[in-house]
């Protein structure tokens, strides 16, 4: 087992600033919502700046150190005090819930994206992605990101505003003292920032692990049985367990380090405090007859706001500190989320295609020609790594309504053939043209809503039997699909189930066997009744008898098509107008069944031993 490709190389991050302005870009979309939520953080951090000069009226007029105190006013005083208390509360609930609600917008809007992304990313995308990679990315990056954009904004917003507040108050009460008690802030805001850093680097180291352990119960639980037959339990275990020792380490160190950094910070901010005793103090002992000061008179009240100040202002550096801390760790989150979003499909239309044929979304059916079913490879050079290359040259030519069969041994390069007709990849060179237009001049959907294909491994969706069946026409009736069924043979499994068509097959398929996915999607193909037929080893699974049932439906069908058979199984396409026999990427031998019988050559000799053997197990049964 390796998860190397799940783990990044560590880098120190700068915060790029366009991808965040992009990401938060999708906070904005809903500007109603953010004005909402700057208009409740606006309230609650003037209020919050609000408190220190309600004291300090209250010790200026209420209990005045240097006169006899008085209650006059006091209960003003407290309402306003209370209604304050009351505001505030209420802008914070309403706050809390606005920021959840942009978090499910944000995540909404990235996923709806990518989602949509993903639909249209080719073949290739997809050879070169796990599904892990995606789901990883589409849930848990989408996730973090969404909710740290949401809290960032009014932490942000709050920050912003109640500094604003305080050094304002502070500034206007007395500027000198302001000075001097603010200078505690560049120390407090260099430390925050190191720190604050430093254990986000281990949390993410952290994470990463975590995210090993993750991959690794998934491989553990998904390879159980393969690692049972194998017996690599022991070796599985001793790397499992490395993993979870280096999470615990870098998780550790992160707690030693928090715990370290909060005490440190709160310190510093005392320093600021105790500068504001310090020279205030004096200031105070002026307006109580001492000698004055060069900060001037202060009194008892100004010097509490002050001390207020000064001890709550590591708050919004710590939170500042934490956003940015925050946006360099989920860096590589948003640029995995956002290079989904931007990834071109391999094959894609053109403008000019998209232009007169339409997209995926929104086809312009009205301007397709129809399709007749003329296939040609022109001078096709082909490969999925360059290094290895697998059709050099290739030509053929398959007329409209021909059934062609592919066969030769595994790897030849039957498969990429056929990825090749259906578009799900295009050539690197030459071209391959329908009904004699290159088909990079039509668009994908054109081609692709005109191709019926099963597949050697079918894939079927969670839902009925019923549901899997109508998959490409949606709107086709009971009769039609349980006539398509039929024509298969595969009426006879489903109606066995005990729900019949309704019967769920189960995430993929997986309640059912490979056979019976085979015939079900036999059975979605011909309801979808589509100009070229492409059947990989659409019969592997399926056994012999039922293959002999279902072979003269296949035939039937293909008829008056242009099919693409491959198949290991020689007895299924005796019929084929033409056969040809691949190897290494490049046609051997060709021809109908009898010529390259008489021929003696590959397909000769594998035609007789499969012969042989079917012989065999007939006389042993
Ligand atoms: N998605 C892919 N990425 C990289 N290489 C691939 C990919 N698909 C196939 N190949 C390689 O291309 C070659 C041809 O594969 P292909 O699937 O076309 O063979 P095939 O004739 O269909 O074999 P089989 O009879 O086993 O289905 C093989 O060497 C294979 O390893
Ligand atoms: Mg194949």
């Amino acid at each position: 087992m390796s998860y190397d490709n799940e783990i990044e190389i560590d880098r120190e991050e700068k915060v790029d600033a366009k991808l965040w302005k992009r990401l938060f870009g999708y906070a904005m979309r809903n500007r109603g919502l953010f004005f909402r939520i700057l208009v409740s953080m606006l309230i609650v951090a003037v209020i919050d700046a609000l408190y220190p000069i309600l004291t300090r009226f209250a010790i200026d007029h209420f209990v005045r150190p240097e006169a006899t105190p008085t209650s006059d006013g006091i209960w003003l005083f407290f309402g306003v005090y209370a209604a304050l208390v009351v505001l505030q509360g209420f802008c914070t609930t309403r706050f809390i819930g606005r920021s959840g609600e942009m978090e499910m917008a944000i995540s909404y809007a990235i996923r709806q994206e990518a989602y949509l992304k993903l639909q249209t990313l080719s073949f290739s995308y997809y050879d070169k992605t796990s599904a892990g990679y995606l789901m990883a990315r589409m849930i848990s990056d989408v996730a973090r990101l969404s909710d740290m954009i949401a809290w960032s904004i009014t932490d942000f917003l709050w920050c912003g505003f109640y500094t604003l507040f305080c050094f304002g108050a502070m500034f206007w009460f007395n500027w000198k003292l302001a000075l001097i008690v603010l200078a505690v802030i560049p120390p407090l805001a260099v430390v925050s920032l190191y720190l604050q850093k430093k254990i986000l680097r281990y949390q993410r180291v952290s994470r990463k692990h975590n995210s090993r352990i993750t991959s690794a119960f998934n491989e553990g639980i998904m390879g159980a049985m393969t690692t049972k037959t194998l017996v690599r339990e022991k070796e599985n275990a001793a790397e499992f367990e490395k993993i979870t020792t280096d999470m615990r380490k870098a998780s550790v160190k992160a707690s030693v380090l928090s715990a370290t950094f909060f005490p440190l910070v709160v310190s510093l901010g005392a320093v600021g405090t105790a500068l504001a005793l310090i020279f205030g103090g004096a200031g105070v002992k002026a307006t109580l007859g001492g000698a004055e000061t060069f900060l001037g008179v202060i009194t008892a009240g100004t010097l509490v706001s002050f001390i207020n100040y000064a001890s709550s202002l590591f708050d919004p550096i710590q939170q500042l500190a934490g956003i940015f801390a925050d946006m360099q760790s989920a860096q590589a989150s948003a640029e995995r989320v956002l290079s989904l979003i931007d990834t071109e499909s391999e094959v894609r239309d053109t403008p000019e295609v998209e232009e007169k044929y339409g997209t995926s979304m929104e086809p312009k059916r009205e301007n397709w020609e129809e399709i007749k079913g003329d296939i040609t490879f022109d001078h096709v050079d082909f490969y999925y790594k360059e290094s290895e290359p697998l059709l050099k040259g290739f030509n053929l030519h398959i007329r409209a309504g021909e059934t062609i069969a592919l066969v030769g041994e595994t790897g030849a390069g039957k498969s990429t053939i056929v990825n090749l007709i259906c578009r799900f990849y295009e050539p690197k060179q030459g071209r391959i043209l329908i009904d004699g237009t290159d088909y990079r001049e039509r668009s994908q959907l054109w081609l692709q809503s005109s191709l019926g294909y099963v597949l050697q491994s079918p894939h079927l969706f969670s839902g009925t039997i019923r549901d899997n069946i109508r998959f490409g026409r949606p709107d086709a009736d009971e009769e039609s699909v349980r006539r398509a069924a039929a024509m298969v043979h595969a009426d006879e499994f489903i109606e066995r189930q005990p729900k019949g068509y309704d019967t769920e097959v189960g995430e993929g398929g997986v309640r059912l066997s490979t056979g019976q996915k085979q015939l079900i999607s036999f059975a979605r193909v011909i309801l979808a009744d589509p100009q070229i037929f492409v059947l990989d080893e659409a019969t592997s699974s399926i056994d012999t008898e039922t293959e002999q049932l279902i072979q003269s439906a296949i035939t039937e069908v293909l008829r008056s098509r242009t099919s693409i058979v491959v198949a290991h199984r020689l007895s299924t396409i005796r019929n084929a107008d033409r056969i040809l026999v691949i190897r290494s990427g490049a046609i051997v031998e060709e021809g109908d069944h009898e010529t390259l019988l008489k021929n003696g050559g590959y397909y000769h000799d594998l035609y007789m031993h499969q012969y042989q053997e079917d012989a065999m197990q007939e006389a042993l049964k």
